[in-house]
């Protein structure tokens, strides 16, 4: 029997790793130029977080968690977005006393037992920040800058940000009533997992994919048309924020997102590259989840996105992937003698910082030079007998062709040089 892998998991292969490496390492970059740092927290938690957390009628936590009982008779679940486990460790460990804003921020892995179609995965890939301890809007507004600047830096153009708010404890219950009002009448003829929200949660009936919902709900009041005057003026000036910093976006009152925390600020960033699972980002202000978790009120706001869908979009918008590692050097040994000093030099290019490759499978010297061609090595030197009694080396440059003697105690600076010289000429500064 041969294994394989679960369905609506993937597996990351040495061909494509370079550019998750290369994705990963940018997101890095551009989360320290905004100043957040990294957290990391276990793959696992209490299976009550996330109930709590994330809402009981989500669906979420209601048909897509990977639970189960360990040993001792606890419910853990595999994380299914990172926010909840956040807050978890905000709380344990103080993270609050030590600064009044606590920016973070995270690359992990999720799980969600959905149904697997193209974009939608059951173990996939998150990065995210969370910005907890502010209420201004200044905060939500560079929430969504760092979540924009990560694609704009990543070469993709192609996105659009859509934002909304979904009011506060004290505003929507009353407009929720009014939607319930509004729906009454149509509920019968809408889908039946729009007609199963009617009663506890109608406001996602308004971002239901259903085509025959959508025209249905077409003119049911928006919980942006009946807002708070607080809640009214956070997101009039979160408009103003987000266009001073020239961050183009458009309001969308049918935004509600699919999980409970979420107060005041919800928002998107949807990519027409996608297909149907077109959200690239996810995110909002959740001024009451720390309350929820037991903790004091905490105004927070933070993001989070698909990493497997951000490389779906750059590759649609022809983005640099970063470059596979290809070794610099390869030692070709013509004879006996030859391999065992190219196992002991080869460690000498290594300890120096020089990726180089060596023949440990006996080929011969045609082969050698077939593997290090198929490899995109830049040098391939040649030794054997012949050269070590002569002192004297043959290396070729792979990329030009050319073919250079030189003397054996040069080669790791004749080396350098080249390899100083092409880092140049890769950087531009020639
Ligand atoms: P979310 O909308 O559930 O939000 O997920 C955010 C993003 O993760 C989605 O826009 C999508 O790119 C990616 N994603 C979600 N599910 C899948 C899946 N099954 N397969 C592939 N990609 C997926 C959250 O997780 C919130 N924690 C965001 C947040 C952070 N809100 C405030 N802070």
């Amino acid at each position: 029997m041969r294994f394989k892998s679960i369905k609506g998991t993937k597996d990351i292969l040495p061909e494509e790793s370079y550019r998750w490496q290369f994705v990963e390492q940018t997101i890095r970059t551009v989360m320290h130029t905004f100043n957040y740092r990294e957290i990391r927290t276990p793959i696992f938690e209490e299976t009550a977080l996330f109930a709590r957390g994330i809402g009981e009628l989500t669906d979420i936590v209601g048909k897509e968690m990977y639970t189960f009982q360990d040993r001792g008779g606890s419910s853990l679940t595999l994380k299914p977005e990172m926010t909840a486990a956040v807050m978890r460790s905000y709380l344990q460990y103080n993270l609050g006393e030590q600064q009044p804003l606590v920016k973070v921020y995270y690359i992990a892995p999720m799980f969600r037992q959905e149904r697997p179609q193209a974009g939608r995965l059951r173990q996939f890939h998150q990065f995210g920040a969370e910005a907890i301890g502010g209420k201004q809007p200044a905060v939500d507004a560079e929430i969504i800058a760092l979540s924009a600047e990560v694609y704009r830096t990543l070469g993709v153009r192609n996105f659009d940000v859509k934002i909304n708010s979904v009011g506060c404890e004290n505003c929507r219950p009353a407009y929720k009533e009014k939607l319930q009002k509004h729906l009454k009448n149509i509920v019968g003829k809408l889908s039946e997992e729009s007609q199963k929200r009617f009663e506890q949660n109608p406001l996602r009936i308004l971002d239901s994919k259903n085509e025959n919902d959508q025209v249905l709900t077409q003119d049911a009041p928006l919980m942006k048309d009946h807002l708070c005057q607080e809640c009214s003026s956070h997101f009039a000036e979160l408009q103003k924020v987000l266009a001073s910093l020239e961050i183009k976006f458009s309001v969308d009152g049918r935004i509600v997102r699919g999980l409970d925390y979420y107060t005041k600020t919800a928002y998107e960033i949807i990519s027409k590259d996608l297909g149907s699972q077109d959200a690239l980002v996810g995110g909002g202000r959740y001024d009451l989840l720390l309350k929820e978790l037991g903790g004091k009120q905490t105004p927070s706001v933070g993001f989070a996105a698909g990493i497997e869908r951000l490389l779906v979009a750059m590759e649609k918008n022809k983005a640099y992937c970063g470059n596979e590692h290809n070794p610099t050097v390869f030692i070709a040994s013509a004879d006996e003698t030859g391999r065992s000093w190219s196992l002991a030099k080869a460690m000498e290019f290594r300890r120096r910082g020089i990726s180089c490759d060596v023949d440990t499978l006996n080929r011969s010297l045609k082969s050698q030079m077939r593997e290090a061609d198929r490899q995109r090595v830049k040098y391939v030197i040649i030794i054997g007998q012949n050269e070590l009694s002569s002192e004297q080396v043959s290396v070729k440059d792979m990329t030009t062709g050319e073919q250079t003697t030189i003397m054996i105690d040069e080669l790791i600076t004749y080396i350098e040089r080249g390899v100083g010289k092409h880092e140049q000429r890769k950087t531009g500064q020639n």
